[in-house]
């Protein structure tokens, strides 16, 4: 029995972010290459994004590729890299169907021309869809997007537009490749890792954090839904006390 119906509506994540991870062990415990657990990867994709589309969520962001794994054997890279293009290709109809939008966040300079040729027509297709956000971290990293936001502010500073006292969270927020989305609440990460890896860092301050053994390639729509399940069983008091939260409801 789907754990579906367990679910409520009302206490339902408008944001989910998952770090996806276990694809090469997974294959290696099938005595494969590594690759074929990024393939094999997709399927979890699919699942996940379809279970968060029907139960609602409003945003999706999946860890695709992050800025540590450009040091990885060239060959995997360069798969992989072959592996979004064919993706994104496969899937936008897809996306266009479900009416989900596809959004990135990463450095996009850094990645192969016909992979962000291919990333960027679907962004386009698929601009107009309301149902959902689906978010690509692609070349990725929380201290990257820190970084550049910083170097913006300063060079408002610099220009006179912006104030030092100015300075808040809401302007570093709006700096981020993220400004334009919630912050996530809940934030998977398969594979039995307990570690953030770059994901997020200001986004997820006050994010639920869920860890599931599973390795990526395994992880499916019932999953994401034990997740959720999980998420709403938790009380969420941002600093103040049980007692506190209690009142407020
Ligand atoms: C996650 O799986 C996918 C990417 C980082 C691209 P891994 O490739 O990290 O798989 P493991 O962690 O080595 O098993
Ligand atoms: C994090 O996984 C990045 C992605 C899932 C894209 P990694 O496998 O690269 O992270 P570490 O090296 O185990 O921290
Ligand atoms: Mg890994």
């Amino acid at each position: 029995m789907s754990q579906k119906q367990n679910i409520l509506q009302n206490k339902l994540p408008k944001h989910i972010a998952i770090i996806m991870d276990g694809n090469g062990r997974w294959a290696k415990g099938k005595g494969k290459f590594r690759i074929f657990g990024h393939q094999n990867g997709v399927k979890a994709v699919r699942e996940t994004t379809e279970a968060c589309a029907e139960l609602g969520v409003k945003y999706l962001t999946l860890y695709a590729f992050s800025t540590e794994n450009w040091s990885r054997p060239k060959e995997e890279i360069n798969a992989l890299m072959e592996l979004l293009v064919s993706t994104i290709r496969k899937e936008t109809p897809t996306l266009m169907k479900n009416g989900i939008r596809l959004q990135s966040i990463g450095n996009k300079e850094d990645l192969p021309a016909k992979c962000r040729k291919e990333l960027e027509e679907s962004i386009k297709e698929t601009e107009q869809n309301t149902r959902m956000t689906l978010i690509l971290a692609l070349s990725y990293s929380a201290k990257w997007d820190i970084v550049n936001s910083v170097k913006e502010i300063a060079k408002q500073v610099s220009l006179g537009l912006v104030k030092p006292e100015e300075i808040d969270e809401n302007i570093i927020n709006n700096h981020l490749s993220t400004a334009a989305y919630p912050h996530p609440e809940l934030m998977i990460r398969t594979s039995g890792e307990q570690r953030i890896s770059n994901f997020l860092l200001w986004e997820i301050a006050y994010s639920e954090l869920y860890f599931s053994s599973k390795l990526w390639p395994d992880f499916t729509k019932e999953d994401l839904f034990e997740a959720v399940i999980n998420y709403q069983n938790r009380e969420r008091r941002f600093g103040k006390t049980s007692e506190q939260m209690a009142q407020s409801v």
